[in-house]
């Protein structure tokens, strides 16, 4: 486990991940029953842009630190949930803060709305569980992210969001993702699962996509946002999510967010996107 969230959050991949996972979160919102989130990486939870340690890989300014000037208009529309929760979290915390996806769940959960999530580095664990400063709503475990997934799917609540953002250090990572991502979804079939993935190797998304197609998953998007030459690049230069029984109104969302993202975030011309249907 040698994976530090703190060197990359607030990067291209964060953005995408955390707009799509606030979107979501409001979505689930439009009703007035309790939700739960579930998340089996969950990382520190805040981090200092300012810091030496962002300061290493300034991977946030070609993310985050990019969209300080509104997108279009319907890019925006889409944005709105994340960028609400972000100011939020800046008043409280400063302004060089960046949340990670725990911070971005405390912002927007309700009273009775539930989290539960792994992380399973000590120090990491520790600063996640003081970045949350006891929230009665939250629970976090030093614990492994797959074990704590089957332990807590379905959640009562019957309704929420899983996030299933790993690390991908480990060679057998994408296997090991499709397996317990089917099994979480066997237990729990109404459930929205978010996956998110490097972009490397194309092959392995598409692998991941068939895994969960042969699996018979019956409804799932896959979103990817490209910022630069796959094949060429140094830095991670594309991402993607796939999303499980995504919100009706996510693959419209993903069409207005993605192509102005790619647009905004490019390091080079062969920046682009992917939104399309995988199962469904
Ligand atoms: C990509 S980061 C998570 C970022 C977070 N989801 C966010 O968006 O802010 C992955 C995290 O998983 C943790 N981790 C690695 N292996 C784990 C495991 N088996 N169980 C739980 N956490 C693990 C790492 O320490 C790291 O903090």
């Amino acid at each position: 486990m040698n994976y530090r969230h703190a060197f990359h959050a607030g990067n291209f991949a964060d953005v995408l991940k955390h707009a799509v996972l606030a979107s979501v979160i409001s979505y689930l919102q439009q009703k007035p029953g309790a939700i739960r989130v579930i998340e089996s990486h969950a990382g520190g939870g805040l981090y200092d842009l300012g810091s030496l340690t962002a300061a290493r890989t300034s991977e946030w300014r070609d993310g985050i630190g990019l969209l300080a000037d509104p997108l279009d208009a319907k890019a925006e529309a889409v944005l709105t949930p994340f960028r609400d929760a972000l100011s939020a979290l800046r008043a409280g915390h400063g302004p060089n803060i960046y949340p990670g996806s725990p911070l971005i769940c405390q912002q927007m959960l309700r009273a009775d709305d539930r989290y539960i999530g792994a992380e399973l580095h000590g120090e990491t664990n520790w600063q996640l569980k003081t970045a949350l400063n006891k929230d009665k709503r939250f629970k976090v475990l030093l614990m492994d992210g797959w074990q704590v997934l089957r332990a807590n799917v379905p959640p009562k609540e019957r309704r929420g969001v899983v996030l299933v953002d790993p690390a991908f250090e480990a060679a057998d990572e994408w296997q090991v993702t499709a397996r317990e991502v089917i099994a979480a979804w066997r237990k729990w079939q109404t459930g929205c699962f978010i996956v998110w993935y490097p972009l490397k190797n194309p092959r392995q998304a598409d692998d991941l996509a068939r895994d969960f197609r042969d699996a018979d998953v019956v409804n799932a998007v896959r979103l990817e946002l490209i910022v630069d030459d796959l094949a060429a690049a140094e830095k991670l230069a594309g991402c993607g999510l796939i999303v499980i029984n995504p919100p009706w109104t996510l693959r419209d969302q993903a069409e207005a967010l993605l192509p102005a993202l790619a647009l905004r975030l490019a390091r080079s011309r062969k920046a682009g996107f992917r939104c399309e249907v995988i199962a469904g």
